[in-house]
């Protein structure tokens, strides 16, 4: 600012010498300002990282080193190097100017240093020095200024550290909040076991992240599929203020333009504004009202009310630290998991690794739990890999302000210059990292214990994507768990495959984190299917077990192969290749035309088919549908061969509840009875009891569809016949499997 005013006084003496002159000269007043101020900018963008450092330099009467860096254009400096993928362009930059180590840039009139070297990056984050954020219109706008991420260091900042250390980040309460987290993951297992083919996997973990945060700072539970009106509303006040400040405000670099508001983010903030408060001021008023009802102390809200004495917040203050911890907390986690699984359907036998591990360490009757990861050593390995090549914050987020003077790698450093840290740059550079455009998981688990303990969380600067020093995330534990807790829930119910028509994309798009530009379309197939019941099971998809995925099968498996017309090109190639593995083979056809795989299978099992209830006799819609009803079949005769109480039928299942349980006997009954099935007409046991008796009985038997009336009414004359006996060795691994 200082030197800003300098420049106003030596342009306005200059004016002065002009005041006796006629208003006929006064093109020649502004040409000569013009010129003068032309020659000063010159002047200023000649020095090495362009004008800002110009202007501290030519008025510096010690003179010091200048640190490298690239000029940009006169008054504006390097502004193009901070639009669009900024640590793309600034890595570029570094490595043009040869200055990894530490690059000077200025954008306006803002001071920049930016570093792409582990030690000088540490140097700058644990320096007290570097403990202030720099000046954002936007996050004054917004009020993050009385929040943790912006307030500037001090009294205030430490204060607000220190509570949120306390109640919501600590170990703890991290523990605290396990049940939450999980009953959020099963939802989005049941959210996603509903899309049976390709879909966009982005808005279900943002949902499932913004619930999260609402449950833990709000304590307010919401159900992702039926996602409510105030959560809608909440979503988008944390979207548009995560476009605004993941903006670059000219204005927060050329002060002269401040007044226009060109790019509408001064009105757009005062919009959102009263917005945000009328939301969180309505929920803190719930939580004042409630907590003399029944004294409450279970969320963040309660926490900040029951404050008292030095640290007793203000309900503005409250509303700002509410709203950033719903606003940190959401996106990067979701953002995260999004690299994560778009990574795991490019590399599949990286995936198969992963997928072992899950089997070895959980198995396939149990759900994933937290306590589960300190076991997943590969599952943790792919977490800190992908934190490697996609960092959700590849400058760190949030810049660095200098509170003082300093030294910097041996260059001055002057008060108010912005630090930042380029960890996309860092993670991805040979000299730190062997073969770092490599996606290796495997980095972090085989060479020594070294690698296998090596933690993300700051310690080490090579790969810190929550930061360091005093101003790292204080959310990073709880970021942490939650990602890998959910994405070790995603891989253990799921195989996560490449969608048909969508091909993953890996270009990235820095906002406020740096997101996926195209969003992740996949197809997930279901890996637990009879697993409620207790068995190891799961789909293998034709194609991918042509490309490895067989090895999913061992000896004493069995393979059930659905085809319709027994002559299915992909499971024949198949065939051969599974009889290598010793496994029990059982195909289930509705024509046998040329009966190519009956010869090898072990048992086959013949559903006849008359005619599709397609008028053009095409879309297979009876043969599937009869393959499905007998594939329920089976398993409720597993039911019964296995003994399976409700009891423990309800702790296997997904959600494990008695609501579960009627829902899957509704649902097999629907189908049976067609649509309009009402509980009256005929009861689940009754159901139950009939198939038992036609399927476990069934041996050498033919079953008509007369033998089951309620068949009738959906597949409109087609004759079911059982012509093998089911009985399936109980423990027995299923594979092909699809129902
Ligand atoms: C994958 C998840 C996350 C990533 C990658 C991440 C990354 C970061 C980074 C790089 C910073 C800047 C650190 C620095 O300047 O050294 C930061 C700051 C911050 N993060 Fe996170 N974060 C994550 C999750 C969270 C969560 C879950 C919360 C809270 C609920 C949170 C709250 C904050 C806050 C309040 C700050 C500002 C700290 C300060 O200025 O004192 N973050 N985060």
């Amino acid at each position: 600012m200082g030197s800003t005013n300098l420049d106003n006084l030596w342009v306005l003496g200059l004016a002065s010498k002009y005041k006796s002159l006629t208003s006929q000269n006064a093109i020649l007043v502004f040409g000569s300002f013009l010129m003068a101020w032309l020659a000063l900018a010159l002047c200023y963008w000649a020095y090495p990282g362009g004008p800002a450092w110009g202007r501290y330099l030519w008025k510096r009467s010690k003179k010091s080193k200048a640190i490298p860096g690239p000029r940009g254009f006169p008054v504006i400096g390097s502004l193009n190097l901070m639009v669009n993928l900024a640590h793309h362009k600034l890595a570029a930059a570094a490595e043009w100017c040869g200055a990894k180590r530490l690059m000077a840039f200025s954008v306006g009139e803002t001071r920049f240093i930016v570093t792409s070297d582990p030690n000088v990056a540490k140097e700058i984050l644990n320096s007290s020095v570097f403990a202030d954020r720099p000046v954002k219109e936007s996050a004054y706008g917004l009020m993050f200024h009385r929040a943790i991420g912006f307030a500037p260091y001090g009294v205030y900042w430490r204060t607000l550290r220190r509570i949120a250390a306390t109640h919501m980040f600590c170990p703890k309460q991290i523990n605290a909040t396990e049940g939450q987290r999980s009953e959020i993951a099963t939802q989005m297992v049941s959210m996603i076991a509903c899309n049976p083919g390709d879909f966009p996997v982005r808005d279900i973990l943002k949902r499932a992240s913004l619930s999260n945060m609402m449950c833990s700072v709000f304590g307010q539970n919401y159900n992702l599929a039926t996602f409510s009106t105030e959560t809608q509303e909440l979503s988008q006040l944390v979207s548009e203020g995560y476009d605004i400040l993941g903006k670059l405000n000219w204005s927060d670099h050329l002060p002269w333009l401040a007044g226009f508001d060109l790019q509408k983010i001064k009105s757009r903030c005062s919009t959102l504004v009263p917005r945000v408060n009328q939301f969180v001021n309505r929920i803190i008023q719930e939580h004042k009202e409630a907590q003399t009802s029944d004294q409450r102390n279970h969320d963040f809200v309660d926490v900040l009310l029951s404050l008292d004495g030095p640290d007793k917040l203000s309900d503005k203050d409250m509303i700002a630290v509410l709203w950033e911890m719903i606003f940190r907390g959401t996106d990067t986690v979701a953002v995260l998991i999004e690299w994560i699984l778009a990574r795991m359907v490019l590399h599949p036998d990286i995936q198969s690794k992963v997928h072992e591990e899950l089997d070895r360490v959980v198995g396939r009757s149990r759900a994933f739990k937290e306590s589960d990861i300190q076991s997943m050593v590969y599952l943790q390995a792919i977490v800190k890999e992908v934190l490697r090549v996609h960092p959700p914050g590849p400058l760190l987020s949030w810049a660095r302000l200098a509170i003082e003077d300093t030294t910097v790698d041996g260059y001055h450093v002057p008060a108010g210059t912005t630090a930042m840290v380029n960890m996309w740059s860092i993670t991805r550079d040979p000299q730190v990292w062997s073969d770092p455009q490599e996606f290796m998981p495997e980095r972090f688990v085989s060479k020594s214990k070294e690698d296998a303990d090596f933690s993300v969380l700051g310690s080490d600067l090579r790969l810190a994507p929550f930061g360091s020093g005093r101003r790292t995330c204080p959310g990073k534990n709880l970021g942490l768990t939650t990602a890998t807790f959910w994405v070790g829930t995603l891989l253990h119910e799921f195989e996560w495959v490449k969608s048909d028509h969508t091909p993953v994309d890996l270009s990235e798009v820095l906002k406020l984190s740096c997101e996926m530009e195209n969003p992740l379309t996949v197809k997930a197939n279901p890996r637990r299917t009879l697993v409620s019941l207790g068995i190891s099971s799961s789909f293998l998809s034709p194609l991918n077990a042509l490309h490895g995925d067989i090895g999913i099968l061992s000896p004493y498996a069995a393979a059930v192969l659905f085809s319709k017309s027994d002559n299915t090109e992909e499971l024949l190639r198949l065939i051969p290749c599974i009889c290598t593995k010793d496994v029990y083979l059982v195909s289930l056809t509705s024509i046998q035309e040329q009966c190519f795989s009956l010869p090898v299978c072990d048992m086959n099992v013949h559903l006849p088919l008359e005619r599709e209830l397609c008028p053009f006799d095409l879309t297979s819609i009876t043969s599937t549908t009869t393959q499905m009803v007998f594939g329920d079949t089976v398993t409720i005769a597993l039911m019964a061969a296995r003994n399976l109480t409700r009891d423990e039928y309800s702790t296997n299942h997904l959600v494990g509840s008695d609501r579960q349980v009627s829902y899957f006997q509704g649902q097999t009954v629907s189908k049976w009875v067609g649509g309009n099935w009402s509980p009256d007409e005929i009861t689940a046991e009754q159901i139950e009891q009939e198939l038992m008796r036609q399927v476990v009985d069934g041996k050498d038997r033919k079953v008509t569809f007369d033998d089951f009336p309620y068949y009738l009414r959906l597949c409109g004359g087609s004759r079911l016949w059982v012509s093998v006996p089911v009985g399936f060795e109980v423990g027995c691994r299923v594979g092909l499997g699809g129902w």
